[in-house]
């Protein structure tokens, strides 16, 4: 297939990130208008398509040139239908929804989020302490997982090899893209292994208190500014103060 020649990119999450505060969101895309080259749009959202597609309407953002939904567990690309195919692919070998379910049903405080996904199972949970305990019996048997705690409500069981990171890498070496210019932006828990992967990276303003924990990076910036406030901020840091990258 055609490498696209692609030398800036934005992959960010969607709520409490790029979206939150609607002019802030125009101003960066008014922003993006003005520069010299085309930022190549990747949207990396907890939400399940449906819900993105929705929102995506809702507040009127541009469509991005790849989404990843559902934590870092499905792919889309209009123009490359089999991507989603190869990533599911190598999710699946690693997959055991019903043993995971059965685990979680054991343990008390933890509500099944009602959502069509297939390669997650979600859950909003009552305390920290109902986390500890599933925590505990996941590691305790052998079923592969990997659980993510957002905002002290949201719990996501994923394949293990599956996430906002390991999905974010996997499309940017699909797609030839990993020597782009890339900035990731976050706001929460489900964002860290997207924010921690090396590439600039941004925490917004407003982010969750799981995200000020993280330890400080030269390749992690803290904006002030709130959502897509804090994109513009970190862009400027990045890609704008010093000279920009040689194209690939
Ligand atoms: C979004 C999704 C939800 C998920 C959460 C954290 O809110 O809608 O299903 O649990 O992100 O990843
Ligand atoms: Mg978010």
């Amino acid at each position: 297939m055609k490498r696209e020649n692609v030398t800036h990119l934005l992959a960010t999450d969607l709520d409490g990130t790029l979206v939150g505060e609607k002019e802030l969101t125009s101003l960066l895309f008014d922003y993006y208008k003005e520069r010299p080259y085309n930022v190549q749009l990747v949207y990396v959202t907890g939400r399940h398509y449906a819900s993105t597609m929705e929102l995506i309407k809702e507040e009127e953002l541009p469509m991005p040139s790849i989404l990843i939904s559902d934590v870092g567990t499905e792919m889309y690309d209009l123009n490359d239908p089999e991507l989603h195919e190869r990533w599911k692919k190598t999710l699946e070998e690693k997959w055991n929804p019903a043993e995971i379910s059965r685990i979680v049903q054991s343990c008390s405080g933890l509500t099944p989020q009602s959502i069509p996904s297939v390669h997650r199972l979600s859950y909003f949970a009552e305390s920290d302490e109902a986390v500890e305990e599933v925590k505990r019996k996941l590691s305790g048997s052998s079923v592969p997982y990997k659980l993510i705690f957002s905002s002290g409500r949201d719990v996501d069981i994923l394949p293990p090899n599956a996430g906002k990171g390991e999905a974010l890498s996997f499309l940017l070496r699909e797609k030839g893209w990993e020597k782009a210019n890339v900035l990731v932006a976050g706001d929460s828990g489900n964002d860290r292994d997207m924010i921690t992967l090396g590439y600039p990276a941004v925490v917004v303003g407003n982010c969750q208190k799981e995200l000020k924990q993280l330890p400080d990076h030269p390749m992690i910036f803290r904006a002030q500014k709130h959502c897509a406030g804090g994109i513009h901020e970190a862009w400027e840091h990045f890609f704008e103060k010093t000279p920009v990258k040689n194209s690939i």
